[in-house]
């Protein structure tokens, strides 16, 4: 498969399915809290998505069952939400996928659950740090390298891994698209990227070792050591003046 270009108005379908996953993520925000389980907050996300005219993407996908991950702590991506109760210091990623007529918008968000340790603070902080740096290499000109080695640089400065796993992607009309975005690996390769392009960054950060995982649901991925996982995801439109954030919670 190659990499599709969108026009302007394409963009502009996918920012609007972007602005509805905006949003829900700042209605999620609000929900988070020690009580709350994650099959709760899944179905406030589909109810929110399906009454703004849209559909979660997520359900269905490759059999995957609800319109949220949910992964919590050490859990890295494609938790299923249950009805564990959230505590006090967990910590908890809310990965969704809107489709707003036929167009796509896909970002994970981490969210502190009451008073988290300065651990987990930390890790949050850095790891959505992390993605912006990312989205700044997001410029006609640049490679996909460029994008990744910014953010594995940050990272691993930070003493933090980087899951080599689950990778960026291109997004349009279909959930994963050329290119593939590594979070990790050497500047000045990959793709050139071009105006038109639409692809998430979406960097996973684990306190302890990037090796993954999958539990016995065939989904869940889990850091090895079973320390703490984060992880933050735009999808983003590349400009001729560079990139448009079209999940921007802004
Ligand atoms: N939203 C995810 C991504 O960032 C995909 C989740 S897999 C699914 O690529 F099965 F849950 F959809
Ligand atoms: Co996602």
């Amino acid at each position: 498969m190659s990499i599709t270009i969108k026009t302007a108005e394409q963009i502009e379908k996918m920012r609007a399915a972007g602005r509805i996953l905006a949003s829900c993520h700042k209605e999620v925000a609000k929900l988070v809290k020690p009580g709350v389980t994650t099959l709760e907050i899944n179905t406030f996300v589909d109810e929110y998505i399906r009454s703004h005219g849209a559909t979660p993407e997520q359900v269905g996908y490759r059999g995957y069952p609800y319109a949220t991950c949910a992964s919590v702590n050490d859990v890295i991506c494609h938790g299923f939400p249950n009805e564990r109760a959230l505590v006090d210091g967990d910590i908890v990623t809310i990965d969704m996928v809107v489709n707003l007529n036929g167009w796509l918008a896909d970002s994970a968000w981490s969210y502190a659950v009451g008073n988290v340790s300065d651990e987990a603070r930390k890790l949050l902080d850095v790891t959505k740090e992390s993605l912006y740096l990312g989205i700044e290499k997001a410029v006609p000109g640049n490679r996909i390298g460029d994008i990744s080695n910014t953010i594995q640089k940050f990272a691993e400065g930070h003493g933090y891994s980087v899951v080599r796993q689950f990778l960026g992607h291109g997004i349009g009309q279909l959930m994963h698209e050329d290119p593939m975005v590594p979070h990790f690996g050497p500047a000045g390769k990959g793709a050139r990227i071009k105006e038109g392009m639409v692809f998430t960054i979406e960097p996973m950060l684990n306190v302890g070792v990037y090796e993954v995982f999958i539990d016995p649901d065939g989904w869940t991925a889990r850091t090895a050591d079973g320390k703490l996982s984060a992880q933050y995801e735009h999808t983003i439109a590349i400009t001729k003046d560079g990139p448009i954030i079209l999940t921007d919670q802004g």
